[in-house]
């Protein structure tokens, strides 16, 4: 195979005027270390996690492209709160792409790099927003000759996250879950594991559409909290399950407030669990997503067992180590196409991941609406 000279990658700046701008860089193709192999990016999902890099606090309500094809170029106004959060990031080039796959088509020396030569492999990496990616052959998974780089493109955030849901769970002495934002793809695929491993889930969600694609998936507690009985209902299904861990996907608001009020009054239907400081059991929330950029709130009337922290899945799989973080990925390299699998909207070149139109389509993040880049597709 003839490897190109040049490749486009795409990148994220906030400039010094206080404009976000992404386009397409034309980078020198690499040259892998020993331990690193050359992907041939094929596939690549548009999670939460990778907006969060591409436009970070940018006013995306005005963002407007210009250019066409390889010059497509996206540019949107920053604030100045939003300049104060970014202060860390401006004037940086970031490549964007959490996670994708596609063909190792250079490998350096090592043997783990040359093994990966020519197989169909997913990554995680910030950098698959681009023609080629350059990685550490140990960030690689390698698919069962069965699965496309599309069937794997998305392998490892969502699938991963909810995977360490379960095991957070278990390692910090809870019994059942409270998800919110919970026909997410990853609520469904936390849905699908929940179930299979036999773990009671509470779900949260907030339109009856939703209820209606978690109960097709079997799912046995949805919540609705645009409902006038929701804190009511959700404290029935903390009862029922004994749920006193929750992740919130939406981290602003009152959200994570109710699931602790609601665990509090759930605590309180047993007899003796109490103590003059509230209920004993230690509840806690994770705010694991922030699909509500408003400020978390907080009225403290759950006692003083409580807890709310943020959590991230990197850290996570630091914490549990290699082996343990092994064994997660070889369940979702085996269920690709069951548990984990992913549905996309629409398939996108690197350009047109740029266009403002289509842009305002994805950052919207609907229920069902997942986009794939696919970077070697026509520019
Ligand atoms: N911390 C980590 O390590 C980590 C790792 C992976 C994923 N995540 C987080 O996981 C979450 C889900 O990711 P995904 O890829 O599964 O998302 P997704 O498929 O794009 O779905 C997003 C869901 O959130 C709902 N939603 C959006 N804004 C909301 C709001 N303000 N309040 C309530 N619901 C809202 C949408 O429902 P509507 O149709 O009603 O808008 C939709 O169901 C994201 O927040 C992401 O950042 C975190």
């Amino acid at each position: 195979m003839t490897l190109p000279a040049t490749y486009l990658q795409m990148q994220s700046t906030v400039t010094e005027g206080a404009q976000l701008r992404m386009e397409l860089v034309e980078k020198p193709f690499p040259t892998p270390e020993p331990h690193e192999v050359v992907i041939q990016v094929e596939a690549t999902p548009i999670n939460p996690s990778d907006q969060g890099v591409m436009f970070g606090w940018s006013n995306m309500a005005n963002a407007s492209s210009s250019g066409d094809g390889t010059k497509t170029v996206l540019t949107a106004p920053v604030t100045p709160q939003g300049m104060g959060v970014m202060k860390a990031r401006i004037g940086q080039n970031l490549p964007v792409g959490n996670e994708g796959a596609g063909v190792v088509v250079a490998a350096g020396d090592s043997p783990e790099a040359q093994a990966l030569m020519g197989k169909t492999v997913a990554a995680l990496s910030g950098t698959m927003y681009a023609q080629y990616a350059c990685v550490p052959a140990m960030s690689c998974l390698p698919l069962l000759p069965e699965h496309s780089a599309k069937d794997g493109a998305s392998c490892f955030v969502n699938p991963l996250t909810a995977l360490s849901m379960v095991e957070t769970m278990k390692l910090e002495g809870h019994t059942a879950l409270v998800h919110t934002a919970a026909a997410s793809n990853l609520g469904q695929m936390l849905n699908k594991i929940c179930q299979a491993d036999g773990v009671e889930l509470v779900n949260i969600v907030r339109r009856e559409e939703q209820v209606k694609i978690l109960k097709d998936l079997g799912a046995k507690y949805i919540v609705n909290s645009s409902s006038d009985n929701f804190m009511k209902d959700l404290t029935d299904a903390i009862h029922a399950t004994g749920a006193t861990l929750a992740f919130d996907a939406t981290g602003g608001g009152e959200l994570a407030s109710h699931i602790l009020t609601a665990m509090e009054a759930a605590a309180a239907r047993t007899p003796g669990a109490y103590s003059i400081y509230g209920s004993i059991k230690h509840k806690q929330v994770y705010l694991y997503g922030a699909l509500d950029v408003s400020p978390t709130v907080l009225t403290r009337g759950y006692g003083m067992a409580w807890g709310v922290g943020g959590w991230l899945l990197p850290n996570f799989l630091a914490k549990i180590g290699m082996e343990a973080g092994n064994k997660l990925r070889m369940r979702v390299a085996k269920e690709l196409k069951t548990t984990f699998s992913s549905h996309y909207t629409d398939e996108l070149s690197l350009a047109q991941a740029l266009d403002s139109d289509i842009v305002a389509r994805y950052f919207a993040k609907m229920t069902g609406e997942k986009f794939l880049i696919c970077p070697q597709k026509d520019i």
